[in-house]
């Protein structure tokens, strides 16, 4: 058998954690697969004494993880602390100029800084992974990037934060409202203490990108992802949709046209109301779904775990085999310097139908306002109810509607001429419908 592919691990929690159990408990068949045995031989966390129900008495230890980038014995650096910038970034630029092979879970890091480690791979021959960065224990990188490598990707989807979809799933069977699901979840440890990132959507956004590269050759541009999280949406919303035919699911969805002679990348992170019958819409609680349609592949689901120790550890793994087999593509599927500009696409001339909730004072007139401004913006309502008793004047009545399809703008142009409105108590709730 070849050589040993030695490698340092930085970061020792949930994950850390579940990459040396995992190396230990399959070490003869990972070997087997990859070639050659794949070993630990240093390590670094923030605390040295912490137990952490695995033994690590036979790793050197760094206190200074960017140390590990420059040790001898070291042919890997795993970088496994999470943070977009701060150490993680240091140690992955530390380990990719030393040449060394970088493998990384964080999707923050590699969202912002995607493109400056991957050139800096590229000109030191190094490999940069990062397949448990996207929808943690699904293979999503290597089917796109590998799998589905000889299609044109029409339009990439999916299900990207399992926290989200737990909280949409329980509101759904339980007819709970979104804090006190929330804060259940956070109870539970199905969401951190800090939910922001997963629930304003950014968490889904990070990945969203680097699938949106992956699949069309683009330049990453995490900036450019339109983000909408879920804590606006209520349990009322949840059973219209459901009266409907639909479910609520939080969804990253990109494509991308040429128009004009240049590229027009559409990135946006929003909940949608999904057909009970589309593939999406059975995938609950905490797991994670990417869909791909490729112009020869057709669609594609990848469905599993997006995180936990087990899931998130067996994609950082599968990485350290192809490093050691040499199945080393570039980052992005192609050089970075060949990754093509693109404008973000302007959402406007998109054509959906479209949920529409609004909170309104209970009195006369307000409805005929309410349409009043769809017609004007050209906005074609296919279906209206009104929730709620007549009661107290100042008790805000629930207006839901489902407008024809049509295109995006004119539901703008409709919120605009609302807005300000004394008539409305609240803003008004946009959502599509995933067609
Ligand atoms: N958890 C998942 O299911 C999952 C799924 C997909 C991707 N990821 C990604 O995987 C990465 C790790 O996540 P995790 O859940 O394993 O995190 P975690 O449980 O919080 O573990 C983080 C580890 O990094 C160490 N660390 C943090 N700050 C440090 C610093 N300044 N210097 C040295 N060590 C430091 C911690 O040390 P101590 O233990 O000594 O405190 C800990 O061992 C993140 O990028 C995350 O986004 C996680």
């Amino acid at each position: 058998m070849a050589e040993t592919l030695r490698i340092a691990l930085a970061g020792l929690g949930t994950v850390g954690a579940g990459v040396i159990r995992l190396l230990g408990e399959n070490g003869g068949l990972i070997a087997q697969r990859a070639g050659r045995p794949i070993e630990i031989t240093a390590v670094s966390a923030r605390d040295r004494t912490k137990d952490r129900g695995i033994d690590i008495s036979s790793y050197a230890w760094e206190d200074d993880m960017t140390v590990l980038a420059a040790r001898e014995d070291v042919d890997v650096v795993v970088e496994l602390v999470g943070g977009s910038d701060g150490p993680a970034l240091a140690l992955a630029r530390k380990a990719l100029a030393a040449g060394k092979d970088l493998v990384t879970a964080n999707k923050a890091m590699v969202a912002h800084h995607g493109l400056e480690l991957g050139e800096l791979a590229e000109s030191q021959g190094a490999a940069m992974r990062y397949e448990a960065a996207v929808a943690g224990g699904i293979p999503a990188i290597k089917g796109l990037g590998e799998g589905a490598a000889a299609n044109r990707i029409e339009r990439i989807y999916g299900i990207l934060n399992g926290t989200c979809n737990y909280i949409l799933s329980e509101m759904e069977s339980t007819g709970r409202d979104f804090a006190d699901v929330l804060g259940e979840a956070q109870a539970l440890g199905y969401a951190e203490a800090d939910p922001t990132f997963d629930i304003e959507g950014v968490d889904a956004a990070h990945k969203l990108s680097l699938l949106a590269a992956l699949a069309f050759g683009t330049r990453l541009d995490f900036d450019a992802v339109a983000t909408t999280g879920i804590s606006r949406i209520r349990a009322a919303d949840i059973a219209q949709a459901r009266a409907l035919g639909y479910v609520i699911r939080l969804i990253g969805l990109a494509d991308c046209e040429n128009a004009d002679g240049s590229r027009h990348l559409f990135q946006r992170v929003a909940p949608y109301l999904v057909p009970v019958s589309h593939p999406l819409a059975g995938v609950g609680g905490a797991t994670n779904a990417v869909v791909a349609e490729g112009n020869y592949s057709g669609r594609l689901l990848f469905e599993g775990a997006g995180a936990g120790d087990g899931p998130t550890a067996s994609a950082v793994v599968a990485d350290l085999i192809d490093i050691a087999r040499g199945n080393v593509p570039p980052p992005f599927s192609l050089p970075v310097s060949q990754l093509e500009a693109s404008a973000p696409a302007d959402p406007g001339n998109r054509r959906n139908r479209a949920y529409l909730r609004f909170l309104v004072a209970d009195r006369p007139g307000v409805l005929a306002e309410i349409t009043a401004a769809m017609r004007d913006a050209g906005v074609s309502i296919e279906s209206m109810i009104q929730q709620g008793q007549p009661g107290d004047e100042d008790d805000p009545v629930l207006v839901a509607m489902v407008t024809h399809e049509g295109p995006e703008g004119a539901v703008e142009r409709a919120m605009e001429l609302l807005a300000g409105s004394p008539s409305l108590a609240d803003e008004p709730l946009v959502m599509r419908l995933l067609g």
